[in-house]
């Protein structure tokens, strides 16, 4: 569904994969862009690419989420710029490359910022303006992984966990003020998420059926969130993994978590 009015959007994450096609698929529609990420230059090249099509303002702000003060600059950013927002793309995310054990107070710290605290105080910070014009739309990625078995992964699936129950519960106290939000939660994508992680050997040995493409992903999250529906799995393949996964008992689940095709 394309939604009618023009709107602001801020997509955190929007240097590479299901970011930066949120961007496209957003400026498509003719909303303006507030682009977020460390590497600068990555967004400032995504926005030339994007103006040669579209006319609507788009800005990129450099900004590294793990930073505690990341939620209070960027909306000063924001503010100073004379903007405000519509949309939330709550996106950007990683899975360190070390088992937690022997990850570094920092690399923990680093992660819990960017994937819980950003998410959860960019979402608080948005509301009143979308309150008070009684419209917005907030997508938070999640992932497969909050559905699947615990694996060793730690964080990642406790972390895609919270954001899956936070946006649900988020949804229903918003709902009333014309606000939707909806917990994406995608199956192996094609990005550079696994490279990131290190992970792209094991990766490119996983059968193609279990993958899907960036833009499938990103306009599945769109159509969800402008339907009301709080939580989104992209796929057919995906949806039926969710689904068996949750019913399995306990302790079945905990023995498939042990079994990890990225190990
Ligand atoms: N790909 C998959 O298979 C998959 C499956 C399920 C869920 N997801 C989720 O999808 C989301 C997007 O990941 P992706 O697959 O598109 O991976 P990606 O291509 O590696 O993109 C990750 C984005 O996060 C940004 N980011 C990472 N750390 C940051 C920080 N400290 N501050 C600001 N931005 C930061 C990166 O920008 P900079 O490096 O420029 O800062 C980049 O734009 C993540 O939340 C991920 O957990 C991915």
């Amino acid at each position: 569904m394309v939604t009618t009015a023009q709107h602001t959007a801020l997509i955190t994450g929007a240097s590479s994969g299901l970011g930066a096609e949120y961007a496209r698929l957003l400026a498509a529609e003719g909303h303006q862009l507030v682009l977020v990420a460390r590497r600068l230059d990555r967004l400032e090249a995504l926005i030339s690419e994007l103006q040669q099509k579209y006319p609507q303002r788009m800005e990129a702000i450099s900004c590294d989420l793990a930073d505690a003060g990341a939620t209070a600059y960027l909306m000063d950013e924001i503010a100073t710029r004379e903007l405000s927002i519509d949309i939330l793309i709550n996106n950007a995310g990683y899975s360190p490359k070390e088992s937690f054990s022997q990850q570094t107070p920092q690399v923990v710290q680093a992660q819990l910022h960017v994937m819980i605290n950003a998410v959860t105080e960019l979402c608080h910070a948005v509301l009143p303006n979308m309150t008070e014009k009684q419209w917005g739309r907030i997508i938070n990625v999640s992932s497969l992984a909050a559905f699947a078995p615990p694996g060793r992964g730690t964080m990642y699936s406790a972390i895609k966990q919270y954001v899956l129950a936070f946006s649900q519960s988020l949804d229903m106290d918003v709902r009333r003020d014309g606000i939707r939000v909806t917990a994406l939660c995608p199956g192996f994508t094609h990005t550079e998420f696994h490279e990131v992680m290190d992970v792209a050997d094991k990766a490119s040995k996983i059968p193609a059926a279990f993958w899907s493409d960036a833009p499938f992903v990103v306009s599945a999250g769109w159509r969800a969130v402008n339907a009301g529906q709080a939580v989104c799995t992209p796929g057919m393949l995906n949806n039926v993994i969710a689904v068996v996964s949750k019913r399995l008992p306990e302790r079945v689940r905990y023995h498939m978590g042990r079994v990890n095709p990225l190990e």
